[in-house]
């Protein structure tokens, strides 16, 4: 069987460039976007095609991925990576960059999504990896609205897992927990407005954020492995955590909402008889 082709947006730097050059030392093809394709991954490899692409531009996306076709014939694997956070207090942050947010982490991953779909139905078969993070799963003080954009792509994606499964493609939420990049420092946009009574969350926030991004145990290599292997998994979950940081704070946050819901069970378990089936019920890991 030819070499599997991987499709990997935000690809200038961080994790997104990482896994660029784990799948070109796996042997794959791979088609690496980015927003200024000079700071893309360069690589001598002819099994390396690079594009410019803002995820935010729908019809760019479009293109991007008829010219990734054009190249190599199919999109095997896409990598839904680019996103920024936007950090701060809620009351700090304008509507503008809350939308903002939303442009680029929820609505760019939508755009980069509907452009290989069709492609991918008609082959029955693909994965695609979307970026969420433990603040996907579990929201905190100054996350409101970074957290908000990923439990958006939570959603769409354990929901296109359980849709796209029947046409032999599968979709992976994935988790980062700390890993070094850019992306609390270059990456992060903090609120514009200053609110006295914020002040010392926000310092103390801003302080933490620092040394968590300097000193972060994270390799963003070790993650890009671990990304290879599950694209060689027959059955990729629907939800991967990577980091033992990650996955630790998620593990908490289960047996807390498991303990809220047996706390209040007797006053809200009213009647009822519909059956709601999550992604999850429909797919066993391997
Ligand atoms: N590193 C972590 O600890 C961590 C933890 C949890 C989740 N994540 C998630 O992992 C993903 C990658 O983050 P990272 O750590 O690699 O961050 P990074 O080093 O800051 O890289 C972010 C990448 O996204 C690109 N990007 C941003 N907006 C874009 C747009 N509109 N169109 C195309 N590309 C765009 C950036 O391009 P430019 O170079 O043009 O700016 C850059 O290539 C993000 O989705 C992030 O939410 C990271």
């Amino acid at each position: 069987m030819s070499k599997p082709v991987w499709f990997i947006t935000g690809a200038t730097r961080g994790l997104g460039a990482a896994v660029t050059a784990a799948a070109l030392r796996a042997g794959y093809h791979v088609v690496a976007t980015g927003r200024d394709v000079d700071r893309v991954a360069q690589s001598s490899s002819d099994r390396l095609l690079t594009l410019a692409l803002d995820i935010t531009d729908g019809a760019a996306a479009t293109a991007a991925v008829a010219a990734a076709r054009q190249r190599f014939g199919r999109i095997d694997v896409l990598v839904n990576n680019a996103g920024f956070a936007q950090l701060g207090a809620f009351e700090t942050i304008p509507d503008a960059a809350v939308r903002a947010q939303f442009e680029t982490n929820v609505f760019g991953t939508m755009n980069v999504t509907r452009a290989v779909l069709p492609g991918m139905r008609a082959q029955r078969s693909g994965r695609i990896f979307n970026l969420s993070s433990m603040a996907g799963y579990i929201g905190g003080t100054h996350y409101a609205v970074y957290a908000a954009s990923k439990f958006a792509v939570e959603g769409f994606s354990e929901s296109l897992a359980a849709e796209l499964l029947p046409f032999g493609i599968f979709v992976t939420l994935v988790e980062p927990g700390f890993f070094r990049t850019d992306f609390l420092t270059t990456s992060a946009r903090f609120g514009s407005s200053t609110i006295a009574d914020y002040e010392t969350t926000t310092i103390a926030n801003r302080a933490q954020l620092d040394a968590r991004h300097r000193d972060a145990a994270g390799d963003p290599a070790k993650f890009a492995d671990v990304l290879i292997t599950l694209g060689r998994s027959p059955a990729p979950p629907v939800r991967c955590t990577i980091g033992a940081d990650a996955i630790t704070a998620i593990e908490r946050t289960n047996a807390a909402v498991q303990a809220e819901i047996d706390r209040w069970r007797d006053l809200c378990s009213l009647p009822a008889d519909v059956e709601f089936t999550g992604a999850h019920e429909g797919r066993s890991s391997g």
